[in-house]
């Protein structure tokens, strides 16, 4: 078994941590669906890249908080690329608050996309996983939801779900043959965490790191890599953290 000629559906494809897990599966000959919800030129982007280098690549619209629009996703990939073998459900967002001043808009949209798009896209995708008696499903969340971080209880709430959700969900898929898998990133600058890193360039959170550095989006999609091929085949249910090490910190002092 390759991962090679095999068909992934990437949501938040278009930038940051997604357009690099689409580049990295689709150097190893997987076809790759890119999703995006507002920036198609982006995502228009990441396709010719991949087009470039010799692979095949689909632009696929669709709001992964809206279970109708991920359902009429979920078939256009099937039907354009001829089946579906992975998902990663990389779609996110953050509106960081305290939370005495948290609107309701900010907790239930990033509740929304964050962990109702992983709910929508798995229960979406996973009958023709089921069918086939193979897949894997790699969830893209953050060490955030195993710690805590002032201002984004709504963000670390939502990446908690996802992690205690990988977790169930692979259980009921062993038996069909289907992993269910989590990536954990600590910090990559994308536009996500450009606010995070404004100022001091990062260097605050460098400090705290034990690798002293950020991540890199291509260092988050070669973990994803990995757990959507064949090397972590005996790998269902796990959180993989991929963080140089600020996970593994007590945080009562210097590392
Ligand atoms: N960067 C970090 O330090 C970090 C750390 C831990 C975890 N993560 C996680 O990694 C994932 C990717 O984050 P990133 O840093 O790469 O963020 P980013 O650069 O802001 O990219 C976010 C991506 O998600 C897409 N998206 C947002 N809402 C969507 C929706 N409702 N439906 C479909 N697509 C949607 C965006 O599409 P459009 O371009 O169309 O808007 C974009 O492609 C997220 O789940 C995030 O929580 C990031």
């Amino acid at each position: 078994m390759t991962i090679s000629g095999q068909v992934a559906l990437v949501t938040g494809g278009s930038r940051g941590i997604g357009a690099a897990v689409c580049r990295r599966l689709a150097r190893d000959g997987v076809a790759v669906a890119v999703n995006y919800r507002s920036s198609e030129g982006a995502a228009k982007s990441v396709v010719r890249d991949i087009e470039e280098h010799g692979g095949r690549a689909i632009t696929v619209a669709g709001d992964v908080a809206d279970a109708g629009e991920v359902g009429a996703m979920t078939e256009q990939v099937i039907r354009e690329l001829g089946g579906l073998d992975i998902l990663v459900n990389n779609a996110g967002v953050s509106q960081d608050a305290l939370l005495y001043d948290m609107a309701m808009d900010a907790w239930l949209d990033v509740m929304r996309v964050n962990f109702g798009g992983v709910f929508h896209c798995t229960r979406a995708v996973l009958p023709h996983l089921m069918a086939k008696g193979a897949g894997a499903i790699v969830n893209v969340s953050s060490v955030m939801g195993e710690r805590g971080w002032i201002g984004e209880s709504n963000y670390a709430a939502s990446k908690g779900a996802v992690n205690a959700f990988t977790r169930c969900a692979a259980l009921e898929a062993a038996r069909f043959g289907v992993r269910v898998n989590a990536v954990l990133p600590g910090f990559v600058p994308t536009d996500l965490v450009s606010a995070l890193v404004e100022g001091d360039g990062g260097k605050s959170i460098r400090k705290q790191i034990p690798a002293r550095r950020l991540g890199t989006t291509e260092e988050i999609a070669d973990a994803v890599r990995f757990l959507a091929g064949p090397e972590s085949s005996y790998m269902t249910g796990s959180l993989l953290t991929v963080d140089g090490g600020a996970a593994a910190v007590l945080g009562a002092g210097r590392p």
